[in-house]
């Protein structure tokens, strides 16, 4: 075995909102990490995500020094619209919570915590290749990689965060049957996903039901908008005209009160997706955060929400145990994180399946949705509890 030649506290795997924000998080306790990328700088910070936040996301960023352009640039949204049966009803997530969210986008949160990570002089390594965890059982985790020029490293580290997204290597690393146990879901659904030149169709984001399938209208800024259509698993990019989007987006959308408002469509993509978690997050001195270890149906844009929250209780632990050599946070990291995970897989899934259509759905199931989104947008319980999910339960 080589021996390593660089040192670091914790060895960072991905730099996806999770991977980044833990070191940013650390960085500001005083410990060092790497975090190591298998994309460029410039396709982190141009793949176009969801983007909504929670109000605990924009304020922890603006607590801890990345919330400017967030708090300049950011949309703040008070509450959004469900349409359904051709009319709309909407939540009040000020007056229910008190709280709001920020429509930004996921690739600006990282290209804020790029810079502060490179301005605080961050070791932040993109393009790397071959990037593999060693030893992590032991109390001395190897990371071996090879860097953007083509030279292999290897760096020595006290923990590793896995933090590697969906298409996750470090997950793997946690035996399955004996430790690991993978919940999986699938939908026999997808979203087509535009970016259109074009005036705001509202104000606020709608969320509307209809027995051609679901659709949902937000922005990005007064000029560009970013709408979702529900779709076959299996439809393509190609299949799809604009003539064909803006006609089915008015068909599931337009009624009393809305009317979907057209322009000229640059991005179109199609996007799978599932529910997943694996249990426990951590095996020796690995602690998975973010997509590594769950992912949700995108209906409430939970996703990134949910990496934050986990990095805010790994990095508070994985800070204790440097500064304190105390482990209890570490030991029961999963147990700490798991049941917000879970709240937001049930917030996530129940929207997903109030609003979406099924293949082969009949009369009954229509008839039913629409009473379920009558019940629970009529009663103010019932709209106070999606608006304390939507808008997010306090961390820690
Ligand atoms: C967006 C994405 C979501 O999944 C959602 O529920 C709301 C908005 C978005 O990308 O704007």
């Amino acid at each position: 075995m080589r021996t390593p030649t660089i040192r670091t506290r914790v060895g960072i795997v991905g730099a996806g909102p999770a991977g980044l924000m833990l070191s940013h998080l650390l960085h500001l306790r005083g410990i060092d990490s790497i975090v190591l990328e298998s994309r460029s700088r410039s396709d982190v910070e141009g793949t176009i995500r969801a983007g909504v936040l929670e109000q605990n996301t924009v304020d922890l960023m603006v607590e801890t020094g990345v919330g400017d352009r967030v708090k300049a640039e950011g949309l703040r949204h008070s509450g959004v619209e469900f349409r359904f049966a051709g009319r709309g009803r909407r939540i009040d997530f000020e007056e229910l919570t008190g709280r709001s969210v920020t429509v930004y986008p996921q690739h600006e949160v990282l290209t804020d915590l790029i810079a502060r990570r490179l301005d605080d002089d961050g070791d932040v390594r993109f393009e790397v290749s071959d990037v593999t965890v060693h030893d992590h059982q032991s109390d001395n985790p190897t990371i071996s990689f090879v860097d953007k020029d083509g030279s292999e490293q290897l760096i020595a580290c006290d923990l590793v965060a896995g933090c590697d997204g969906s298409r996750t290597g470090t997950r793997f690393l946690i035996p399955e049957a004996q430790v690991r146990t993978d919940h999986f879901r699938q939908y026999p659904f997808a979203w087509f996903g535009i970016l259109a030149e074009a005036p705001q169709t509202s104000e606020e984001l709608i969320y509307a039901h209809h027995e051609r399938g679901f659709a949902l209208c937000s922005t990005r800024t007064a000029d560009v908008q970013r709408h979702y259509l529900q779709v076959d698993p299996e439809d393509t990019v190609e299949q799809w005209s604009d003539d064909r989007i803006w006609d089915e987006l008015h068909k599931r959308v337009d009624g009393e009160g809305a009317e979907v408002r057209e322009g000229t469509i640059f991005s179109k993509s199609v996007l799978q997706f599932r529910s997943f978690v694996c249990e426990p997050l951590q095996h020796g001195r690995l602690f998975l955060a973010g997509d590594s270890a769950h992912t949700v149906p995108p209906t409430g844009a939970k996703g990134m929400n949910l990496a934050i929250a986990d990095v805010f209780v790994l990095s508070n632990a994985m800070a204790t145990y440097f500064e304190t050599r105390d482990d209890r946070g570490l030991v029961s990291y999963s147990e700490t994180v798991l049941p917000r995970i879970w709240r937001a897989q049930h917030f996530s899934y129940w929207m997903t399946s109030m609003l979406h259509t099924a293949p082969g759905a009949t009369n009954f199931d229509l008839r039913r949705q629409i009473a379920e989104l009558d019940t629970v947008t009529r009663s103010a319980a019932g709209r106070t509890l999606i608006a304390e999910n939507y808008v997010g339960v306090a961390f820690g």
